[in-house]
């Protein structure tokens, strides 16, 4: 198979994530013979210096031309302690959000047996825990008309949803469904936003098309709690975007660090993939982050393909790497491995380069030398 992705690097984290997965997907391309174009774009702080934009519209033009966009992060301090900063970083994610039409963000949450100790939720609430979040992605409160008054006392973000936007995610969040426990939850703010009502309306009369699944609704703020005395319940989450930008980040800490969480943004045109997690300007250029979340989403890229013993392959080396304790510093603060080690091995493992039993002391000499 011949695919061409875009590759965006941004901030932060962003090219030493993006970097381990890379080399998965060239391990991917060699061992079944596809080949994989990329070509690399600007995007955020990184293209804010080089060009003024955070978004360039050759960045723009490559995400469209290619089949797939790997996306890294945006962010970066400096602009986030000038409020009056007119262009920011996160314009570029926004904004290539908007120019690609990805109005569905896929956010699964899995748990890992060997992560439980490190949730803050006791091992028995954690198991089987495994569900999507379905954020809609191009609309409500982040795209709604913005005013700050001419003295600067006075702002608003208008939250608006039309019937179309709702009824085209809630159809795809139906179908996954479909494919998994048959349960679908909406998580919305009913007893008080007129826009949470529309999409309870939406849901309630598509319901009706797929009476294999079993609906319910949940309060947002409930929702925020349910996900932590019981995520057990869950099998989709449905929800707008600001709430669901929220709960995705509190669902994270199930599975151990945010660092772990993969998404896939589809839409009407090129589908976007990236870690769920933000820039993590501290640990920049340290070789310190987890690049598993951004492995991950090359794995959704991967099923996007169609390509899904790849997917799985892949998917099998990093629970091969956490089941064996090579995890990165946010997992281990004492014993750790560094990002790139971690890259090395999952893309060793899907090379079929590891063999049943590893040598373990070969691995520790690329380990933190603090240790
Ligand atoms: C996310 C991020 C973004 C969002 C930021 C960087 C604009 O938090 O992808 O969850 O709020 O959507
Ligand atoms: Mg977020």
């Amino acid at each position: 198979m011949n695919k061409k992705i875009a590759i965006l690097n941004g901030d932060g984290i962003g090219p030493e994530v993006t970097a381990q997965a890379l080399k998965v997907l060239n391990a991917v391309a060699a061992t079944f013979k596809h080949e994989f174009e990329y070509t690399e774009a600007l995007i955020g702080a990184a293209a804010i210096d080089q060009t003024g934009s955070a978004l360039p519209d050759e960045t723009v033009a490559v995400c469209l031309k290619s089949d797939a966009v790997l996306f890294g992060a945006v962010g970066d301090p400096k602009y986030d302690h000038d409020p009056s900063a007119k262009v920011r970083p996160e314009q570029g994610i926004l904004g290539i959000r908007k120019a690609l039409e990805l109005f569905a963000n896929i956010r699964p949450v899995t748990t890992y047996p060997s992560l439980q100790h490190l949730s803050p939720l006791k091992a028995k609430h954690l198991e089987g825990v495994d569900f999507i979040i379905f954020r809609e992605l191009t609309g409500g409160i982040y795209f709604g008309k913005k005013q700050t008054s001419e003295d600067g006392t006075v702002a608003s973000d208008e939250c608006s949803y039309a019937k179309e936007e709702i009824e085209r995610i809630a159809h795809l969040s139906f179908q996954y469904a479909r494919k998994r426990k048959k349960k679908l939850t909406l998580v919305d703010k009913a007893n008080v936003l007129d826009t949470s009502r529309l999409w309870r309306r939406v849901v309630q009369q598509l319901a009706t098309h797929y009476s294999d699944v079993t609906v319910d609704y949940m309060f947002v703020d409930n929702a925020a709690m349910q996900l932590i005395l019981n995520p057990g319940q869950f099998d989709v989450i449905l929800t707008e975007n600001m709430f669901g930008d929220i709960i995705s980040d509190e669902a994270s800490v199930l599975s151990g660090s945010l660092g772990m969480l993969p998404s896939a943004s589809v839409g009407n045109k090129t589908a976007l993939f990236e870690p769920i997690h933000g820039s993590y300007p501290q640990a920049a250029g340290k070789d310190v982050a987890n690049p598993i979340g951004s492995i991950l989403s090359v794995a959704m890229m991967l099923d996007y393909f169609g390509l899904a013993e790849e997917a799985g392959l892949v998917r099998d080396a990093v629970s091969w790497t956490l089941y064996n304790n090579f995890v990165t510093k946010d997992i281990d603060m004492v014993n750790f491995y560094f990002t790139s080690t971690i890259g090395d091995l999952i893309s060793d493992y899907v090379s079929g380069k590891i063999p049943g039993t590893v040598k373990k002391d070969n691995i520790e000499l690329r380990k933190s030398t603090i240790i």
